[in-house]
């Protein structure tokens, strides 16, 4: 049976992805919170992804070769103008969004490409290649990340370590739990995780040797609504 790693699977999209995975899968979940459902596949790493102490911790902790595959899913939105960003948070952002990828997939990378087989995949958004008010902080921390998937490829194409790279449209989840804004409450205003989770494991699970590389999910509509007024 193969192990999948998930960053972020207590909650949202990589908790759904790790419900489709679990009863066939080897599952590593890393989160702060456990997931909310107990199963003999599931191992949980609790681990806080905004600290660097924390992270390099969870980091010597892992065992790579008991490792096949790696989802990135945690991350954090932060949309204010930078000047209302607390300097801890635009840290906290990079942190979680970008660094905690970067230093799990130092870690797996030597191994996987040395045995010639591995498979990353990002969580990405269509935030990182939009340049609007307030997504100053979040878009530069998902264009890091794509950015660095893009070369990172490249590194691995010789060594058959996929790298896989997602781009998401607004997903119903607890993501906007501290936002002052949701998606319209219209099911075609967001994609469901459900169906997310449903999308990453026919592509990525069911036909390996497809080779995705970036692709774009969005829900058929765009348009958000207010919670508070933005400052
Ligand atoms: N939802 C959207 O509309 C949307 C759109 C585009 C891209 N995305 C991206 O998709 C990914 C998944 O988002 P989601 O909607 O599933 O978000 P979510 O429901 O808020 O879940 C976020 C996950 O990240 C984990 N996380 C947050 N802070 C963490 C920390 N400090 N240390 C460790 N884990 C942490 C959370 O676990 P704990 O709280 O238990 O630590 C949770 O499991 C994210 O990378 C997000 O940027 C989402």
């Amino acid at each position: 049976m193969k192990t999948v790693l998930i960053t972020g699977g207590s909650r949202g999209i990589g908790s759904a992805t790790m419900q489709k995975l679990v009863d066939t899968h080897k599952i590593l979940v890393v989160s702060r919170t456990p997931p909310s459902f107990q199963h003999p596949h599931l191992t949980f790493f609790p681990c806080d992804l905004a600290s660097r102490k924390d992270t390099e911790r969870l980091v010597k902790q892992l065992e790579p070769k008991q490792i096949d595959a790696a989802i990135y899913s945690a991350g954090i939105g932060i949309f204010q103008c930078l000047e209302s960003i607390h300097t801890d948070d635009v840290y906290r952002a990079f942190h979680i969004n970008f660094f905690s990828a970067a230093l799990i997939t130092k870690r797996l990378l030597p191994v996987w490409k040395t045995r010639k087989q591995g498979h990353f995949l990002y969580l990405g958004s269509v935030a990182g290649t939009k340049y609007t008010k307030q997504n100053t902080l979040y878009g530069s921390s998902k264009a890091a990340l794509q950015a660095f998937t893009r070369s990172l490829r490249e590194e691995c194409r010789t060594a058959n370590v996929q790298i896989s790279f997602v781009e998401l449209g607004m997903c119903r989840t607890s993501f906007y739990d501290p936002l002052e804004f949701c998606p319209k409450k219209e099911p075609l205003y967001a994609l469901d995780p459900k169906d997310v989770a449903d999308f990453l494991y026919s592509s990525f699970f069911t036909f390996p040797l497809l080779g995705v590389e970036e692709i774009t999910l969005q829900p058929q509509k765009h348009g958000i609504e207010k919670k508070r007024p933005f400052s």
